[in-house]
């Protein structure tokens, strides 16, 4: 731990110093990679004497950690940078930095957008923080955009929000390339954690007192720190504790070996769930994509994972409006939902990204045909998700409590393993309680149930072991 770099004195009425810590407000976009860093930043901020606000009126640092994935992710950003904008002329003295993502892809544009920014740092800098805000409070603008080829933040301990769910970075970066796509050029080559800083940290969260954690990497899967792939990390997470579950994600089908799925299959606190982006339904927009396996190959491998583990619950990404993409590639796209009977989807309209492959192409599908299609597809899969929960109504399934229901105080919301959202009367349990619930009704996106006690000879709950 370093220590604290900045330090206020006020002078109290004895005339003794006392020192003030200052305050930080950071606002996160994007995926949970970006959540994860802002917890990487908070504390090397903290280590440097700082202390978080979430009150932007309240900081004397204001941080935002940027997404460049789509366009309308930087659009809605740099809306937020024309607030911060008013802000730094109302208060000069305020530090504004811009992190992530975006200053990768645009760090020009936002050192010559004016002024206001007094910091840029991109996703592997974030060690320059304290160094950079003393600089800018002494006048000096700071830039700070190289990527690593090394993991840069091993040893640090995330300051993690207080609750039932963290999530670990285990690998940063990727090398797929896929053509769409400006994460390569955004966070970098893939690097991996070695084991046993991960495992290090996975102690200190279920010291914590957290309840589920997920593995989180670009391409979570072809983890590899030399010695153990992402299986014996997994399998090596779970057997920490059999009451902690474990999620991870994003995986690219390609790297699903079966020994990942024999793993995921014999441990019991290893979610059912798996986010296995396909993106098309079309060989020829997967080609052009270089996602770098057929529909064929994509298809034989969810039929091999349900064939091992039948309750799997599966979800996708899919891109419609890909270059060139035709009405049949469309339909070949809504074939795959049905064939794989998601659980559910996230569905984008294709952005063209900068200095991607895809760049160059010509985006010709017209927008009012991507809303068409996209409206398609959300239809589609709105209809299966619904079907695949339907099917939950009378059975009985284990939820990990998150707390009141959003919509009713009487009720309790939480989750599955198999991440559906799972709503209930409250029963005097709390969150972080386990609880079977047997579901009596369904809607796309949630399952309605009520508590159920489960009696054997003497009454027995379930356990998450059983
Ligand atoms: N346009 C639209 N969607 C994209 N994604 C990544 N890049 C783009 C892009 N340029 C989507 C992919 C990916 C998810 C995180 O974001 O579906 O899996
Ligand atoms: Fe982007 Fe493809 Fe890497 Fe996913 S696998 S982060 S879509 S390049």
């Amino acid at each position: 731990m370093c220590l604290p770099l900045f330090h206020y004195y006020n002078t109290t009425s004895n005339g003794k110093k006392m020192q003030t810590s200052r305050s930080i407000y950071i606002e996160t976009y994007g995926c949970q990679m970006n959540m994860a860093d802002t917890e990487i930043v908070l504390s090397i901020m903290s280590d440097a004497g700082f202390t978080r606000t979430n009150h932007l009126t309240q900081a004397d640092v204001v941080l935002i950690n940027t997404c460049a994935v789509r366009d309308n992710a930087e659009q809605r950003i740099i809306g937020r940078l024309g607030d911060f904008y008013h802000y730094k002329k109302a208060k000069p003295d305020v530090v504004i930095g811009v992190l992530g993502c975006m200053v990768e892809r645009v760090r020009k544009e936002l050192m010559d957008s004016g002024a206001f920014i007094d910091i840029i740092a991109g996703p592997d800098e974030y060690r320059k923080l304290p160094s950079l805000v003393e600089a800018a409070q002494n006048g000096v603008r700071g830039i700070a955009v190289g990527l690593s080829r090394v993991e840069k933040y091993d040893d640090i301990i995330p300051l993690r929000t207080k609750g039932l769910s963290t999530w670990i970075a285990i690998m940063r970066g990727c090398d797929n390339f896929c053509t769409y796509c400006v994460v390569p050029f955004t966070r970098g080559r893939e690097r991996s954690r070695s084991r046993a800083s991960v495992m290090k940290e996975v102690e200190d969260i279920i010291r914590q007192g957290f309840k589920e954690i997920t593995l989180l990497g670009q391409n979570v899967n072809s983890y590899c720190d030399g010695n153990h792939d992402f299986s014996d990390l997994l399998a090596s997470v779970a057997d920490v504790d059999k009451n902690l579950r474990v999620r991870f994600m994003t995986s690219h089908p390609r790297d699903m070996s079966d020994k990942l799925i024999a793993t995921l299959a014999s441990r019991t606190n290893v979610c059912k769930y798996i986010h296995l982006p396909v993106q098309s339904g079309s060989d020829r927009i997967l080609e052009l994509m270089n996602r770098k396996y057929t529909v064929s190959n994509y298809s034989n491998l969810i039929r091999k994972i349900r064939g091992v583990i039948p309750e799997i619950s599966l979800s996708t990404d899919i891109i419609t409006g890909f270059p060139t993409e035709t009405e049949d590639d469309h339909k070949q796209t809504i074939d795959l939902l049905h064939e794989s009977n998601y659980d559910g989807a996230f569905t984008f309209k294709y952005s063209p990204r900068k200095n991607t492959k895809a760049w160059s192409m010509k985006d010709d599908v017209p927008e009012e045909v991507k809303n068409q299609r996209l409206d398609e597809i959300i239809y589609t899969q709105r209809s299966i998700s619904l079907d695949r929960n339907r099917v939950m109504i009378g059975r009985t399934t284990e939820v990990l409590i998150e707390g009141t229901s959003k919509k009713s105080d009487a009720d309790l919301c939480g989750r599955t393993d198999t991440n559906k959202m799972v709503i209930f009367p409250k029963n005097g349990n709390v969150a972080g309680d386990y609880i079977n619930v047997r579901i009596e009704r369904a809607n796309s996106a949630t399952l309605f149930g009520t508590q159920e006690h489960v009696f054997h000879q003497s009454p027995v709950l379930i356990t998450r072991e059983s």
